[in-house]
């Protein structure tokens, strides 16, 4: 009388949920709940059944994460206990773990289950200290239900420190923006509060939006950005500006994007057809700003065609201007485009771009890359190949950059800082 165990097939699903399901109440529990069970053997996750006359009387499931593997469940049938078929079937299943590279494999069982002295001879180790914690968070499917509604999401981890140059304005939203909100209770200290919302303000291409999504990365917070195209799908501008609030005040945490908000407040004007979002937007600020753990970033060209409502304090805690890179700023952002190329004379690039944005800059270094590039195709059998672009492509190429802030554009800028800025 014995058993032949197989490698887990999709016909198997319903009698090892059965095997599962009625073996539970008999003390063959698990960490793991029959849904996360019937996930990984819905993922092909290592799995082994054994059968007696073609009958399922036991399986054994495992769980596979990177070098360890979590043993989630070995389910035998009563009258097939205490006959080595848990051993059996955990000595297949390990065989299959160790295919698939596991190098440790841990199994965590309830304290009375009489498996243990099995797991023993089978060489697995207890560890005493160990005690196993559990927390039940039933919000969390919802969370991120609400933040896929809302476009949201987390950003890579390194955006921060990808900022090149820019130290003027990276060290003043450091101090007054991200270190609050990462340290509140620091900041409490010091009766310092957090600031809830900010607007950045300057010339196209110098990194407002560039600044929102490094602020999102650095804190860890979802970077959520509401597009006024979008919020009208729901109807009105307005009621889709409600709709989108209410469902981030369903988050635990969010930087909130609007970029271009000159669109959604401008200066109200008896005609306007914006009157009735602009009036929205300044009504749901407040209630934004109760909330912890959020940060509203808004991003306008055009800082003085906005509505003199929306920027006043107790709205916006920063109003901080971005502007064009100075010398220094160019030279770190020349640098990371050039790929610290050690021939090219970044110095040269730097006198030759003057007021050239960011996005000037990273378009210059592409179109000498491209030039470098079409060069090597035109002469085939170069060898060693070329080291790429070099300082005359780059002149070449800053020659023939349209420059998008010209002087006039500057001459606002530096007035709107008086008059606006707030940092
Ligand atoms: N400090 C920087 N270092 C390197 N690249 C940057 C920097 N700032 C901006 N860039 C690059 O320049 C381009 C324009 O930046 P961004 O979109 O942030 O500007 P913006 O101020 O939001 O422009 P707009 O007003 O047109 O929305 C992006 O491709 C971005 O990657
Ligand atoms: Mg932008």
């Amino acid at each position: 009388m014995n058993w032949l165990i197989h490698d887990y097939r999709e016909d198997d699903l319903a009698a090892v949920v059965h095997l599962i399901d009625s073996t539970a109440e008999l003390g063959q529990e698990s960490v793991f709940s029959l849904a996360e069970c019937i996930a990984a053997l819905t993922a092909r996750q290592p799995a082994v059944v054994a059968v007696h006359g073609g009958v399922p009387v036991g399986a054994a499931l495992a769980q596979v994460a990177g070098e360890r593997a979590w043993v989630m469940r070995i389910a035998i049938d009563p009258a097939w206990r205490g006959r080595g078929l848990a051993s059996a079937l955990l000595r297949e299943l390990e065989r299959r773990l160790v295919e698939a590279r596991v190098r440790r494999i841990a199994y965590v069982l309830p304290q009375d289950e009489l498996l243990g002295d099995g797991l023993h001879n089978a060489g697995y180790v207890r560890r005493p200290a160990a005690a196993y914690f559990e927390k039940a968070e039933p919000a969390a499917g919802r969370t991120a239900d609400v933040l896929a509604e809302l476009g949201g999401r987390l950003l890579p981890g390194d955006l921060w420190d990808k900022v090149a140059g820019m130290e003027a304005e990276k060290t003043l939203i450091e101090r007054r923006v991200v270190l609050p909100l990462a340290e509140p209770e620091r900041a409490a200290r010091h009766g310092v509060r957090p600031p809830r919302a900010i607007a950045l303000f300057g010339p196209p291409g110098t990194g407002k939006t560039t600044f929102a999504r490094a602020m999102a990365s650095r804190l860890g917070w979802p970077f959520v950005e509401l597009l006024p195209s979008g919020l009208a799908d729901e109807g009105s501008l307005a009621a889709g500006l409600r709709e989108a609030f209410a469902r981030i005040g369903e988050l635990e945490r969010a930087l909130v994007f609007i970029d271009e908000v000159e669109e959604i407040a401008p200066v109200r004007t008896g005609a306007s057809a914006m009157h009735g979002v602009t009036n929205e937007l300044l009504k749901l600020i407040p209630g934004f700003r109760e909330h912890d753990e959020r940060l509203l970033v808004c991003a306008t060209n055009s800082v003085r065609s906005l509505d003199p409502a929306f920027l006043r304090h107790g709205r916006f805690d920063y109003v901080i201007p971005i502007g064009t890179p100075d010398e220094v700023a160019r030279k770190a952002i020349w640098s990371r485009f050039t790929e610290q190329r050690a021939a090219v004379d970044v110095d040269a690039l730097v006198a030759a771009s003057d007021l050239f944005t960011p996005a000037d800059i990273e378009h210059a270094a592409r179109t000498a890359a491209q030039a470098a590039f079409e060069r090597d195709l035109a002469t085939p059998g170069t060898d060693p190949a070329p080291a790429g672009a070099g300082t005359a492509d780059y002149l070449a190429a800053i020659a023939q950059c349209r420059r998008t802030v010209t002087g006039e554009m500057v001459e606002d800028f530096t007035a709107d800082i008086s008059s606006h800025a707030r940092v």
